[in-house]
């Protein structure tokens, strides 16, 4: 059984992040991001200096106790302040896991890990400002992690093949 480490991603991480961000990005069917962003644009954001940013780390080829395993980054999710001022007790988040890993329990554990991480830093809850309503896994997700759907905007993302579809405002306190 592979096990999972989530740890803060630092500078060597950045080709990893970039490869999944690219492969998440570029179906254009999950986030309101340019399909064409730039790994440079990409990083900026991921990278950005109110963004605690995270990777999750696979163990792929431990033979045994004495041999180190080989770590393959999987998974990354970012943490930050939604607002400043008066909104910054709330924190916002955004998830991201290889095309190659999904389905295996990598989004709970960042999931879960981010709520810990969140309620350490001090916020009070958190939100999702734009869940793509025909994310079926990622609303599964959300709603399985304490989520409520608190609004919907109608027709606001543009999907490639389903057209213009509802967007999810989630909410949870800590
Ligand atoms: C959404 C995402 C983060 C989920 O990560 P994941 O590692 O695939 O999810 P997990 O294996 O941890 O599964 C957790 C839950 O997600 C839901 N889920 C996962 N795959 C699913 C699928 N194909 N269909 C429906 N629900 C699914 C289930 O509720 C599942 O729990 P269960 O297995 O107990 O039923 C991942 O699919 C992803 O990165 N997608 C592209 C980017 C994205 O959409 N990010 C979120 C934007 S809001």
């Amino acid at each position: 059984m592979p096990s999972l480490n989530i740890r803060l991603a630092t500078e060597a991480d950045r080709n990893a992040i970039w490869e999944i961000f690219h492969d998440v990005v570029t179906p254009g069917d999950t986030y309101a991001f340019d399909p064409k962003m730039s790994r440079e644009e990409a990083l900026a954001y991921w990278f950005r200096a109110d963004t605690h940013t995270y990777v999750v780390e696979l163990d792929c080829l431990k033979q045994s106790s004495f041999q180190p395993g080989y770590r393959r980054v999987v998974g990354t999710y970012i943490l930050r302040a939604n607002q400043t001022g008066g909104g910054a007790h709330v924190a916002n988040a955004a998830f991201m896991v290889a095309a190659s890993a999904r389905g295996e329990g990598v989004g709970r554990a960042m999931g879960e890990h981010c709520l810990n991480e969140a309620r350490r830093l001090g916020f009070r809850a958190m939100q999702f400002n734009f869940v793509v309503s025909t994310n079926e896994s990622a609303v599964r997700l959300w709603q399985q992690l304490g989520f409520k759907v608190v609004g919907t905007l109608p027709g606001a993302f543009r999907h490639p093949a389903k057209g213009y579809v509802d967007v999810y405002v989630m909410f949870r306190s800590l």
